[in-house]
């Protein structure tokens, strides 16, 4: 997945928190074609930390989060995907238990003093 170097501003989120973005995705296909796709992403804060990742589950291509903009577990120490349970750590996005075989799909950030900066479009 490469971003595309076009950006959108969104707001920080609180410790603990999530926000929600969408972006374009380009598909190409093996005939030289390519489609394009409305995607989400979102951005946790967790330990102080940010991060953005697709709104994907690497285990069957569900959304993480059934209920929208909920994605972390009970206790609020893993991210888990609603469909069949999968739960990745919010830092590295890596499966931590479920039956996802890979981590979370990374999207680039930038922490801006406005808010945070999270790709417009990216190429899958
Ligand atoms: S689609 Fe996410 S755990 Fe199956």
């Amino acid at each position: 997945m490469v971003d595309l170097d076009e950006w959108q501003m969104v707001v920080r989120p609180g410790e603990g928190e999530v926000v929600c973005f969408d972006l374009q995705a380009r598909v190409s296909l093996a005939d030289g074609s390519g489609v394009e796709l409305t995607e989400q992403g979102f951005v946790v804060c967790f330990q102080g930390q940010l991060r953005a990742w697709r709104n994907h589950c690497p285990h069957a291509g569900s959304p993480l989060d059934w209920v929208p903009g909920q994605f972390f577990s009970d206790d609020g120490r893993s991210l888990v995907c609603h469909t069949h349970y999968a739960a990745f750590e919010p830092l590295s996005g890596e499966c931590l238990a479920g039956p996802c075989a890979r981590g979370l799909y990374p999207l680039s950030i930038k922490e801006l003093d406005e808010g945070v900066a999270v790709p417009l479009r990216v190429e899958l």
